[in-house]
């Protein structure tokens, strides 16, 4: 049984202040759920999250870490760094990690093995760009990104790691892929798994869509078999938005 996971990525925005009375309102309309549920922040508004969603079961997560322990890395953030924090996820290889800031599928592979030698939880973000997917080759795409992340990654880590499968082409675009295109993909993410390792390991682990969720459309993508839960931009960044969809 995949427990359902719902995750915010505020992106760049929120001061600490925004983020702190952001929890205050969520915890109003947090009740009982069977849906996990966590917001990724910058990495100045972790530590007060912590804080405030202590003892509440929403989980916290940074957006990026590097893959060093310590160093000369001017501006880096490590993994023991986000411990000390006591996060709980790390999105890793966001699209627009990707296209902004150099990130690489050798790269993301080094952060997702770095995280892993710890309880942190790496979300590993894949997806194609329109182009791609014009030319039919988004699978091809994806599955390769998935392969490149989680070369020499074993088994029982890679059960820790929740895929977020986000069409580059959806993404605060307002597009959405459509719930069966959704599940198309999450579905050759879990194929792809499947011959990583196996079906039971497969079958395991948390697949994710990411890309204009909102609590319109919420319901229809949560509903489909493959997708286990949502990664959440935009509509994370209102409490009364991201509690819908979490109650989808
Ligand atoms: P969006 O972003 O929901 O604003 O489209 C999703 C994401 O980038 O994770």
């Amino acid at each position: 049984m995949r427990i359902p996971f719902i995750a915010g990525n505020w992106k760049m925005y929120k001061t600490t202040a925004e983020a702190h009375h952001f929890a205050e309102e969520l915890k109003t309309m947090y009740g009982e759920t069977d849906v996990r549920a966590a917001i990724c922040a910058p990495f100045t508004q972790l530590e007060t999250l912590v804080r405030d969603f202590a003892g509440t079961g929403i989980g916290v997560g940074a957006q990026n870490v590097y893959f060093e322990k310590e160093g000369a890395f001017t501006g880096e953030i490590s993994v023991p760094m986000l411990e000390e924090i006591g996060v709980d996820y790390c999105i890793v290889g966001h699209s627009e990690r990707r296209q902004y800031f150099n990130e690489t599928d050798e790269t993301v592979n080094r952060k997702l093995k770095a995280l892993l030698e710890t309880k942190i939880r790496p979300i590993l973000c894949v997806g194609e760009v329109l182009e791609q997917r014009d030319a039919g080759k988004e699978k091809e795409v994806v599955s390769g990104q998935v392969r490149a992340a989680l070369e020499g990654i074993t088994a029982e880590q890679a059960e820790r790691v929740v895929i977020a499968y986000e069409p580059v082409w959806a993404i605060g675009t307002g597009k959405t892929a459509t719930p069966q295109q959704a599940n198309e993909m999450c579905g050759c993410i879990r194929d792809t798994l499947e011959e990583l390792f196996d079906d039971a390991v497969a079958d395991r682990i948390i697949i994710q869509y990411g890309g204009s969720v909102k609590p319109e459309n919420a319901t229809d993508i949560m509903n489909m078999e493959e997708i286990d839960g949502a990664l959440v931009g935009g509509a994370s960044l209102d409490p009364a938005k991201f509690s819908e969809i979490i109650n989808f």
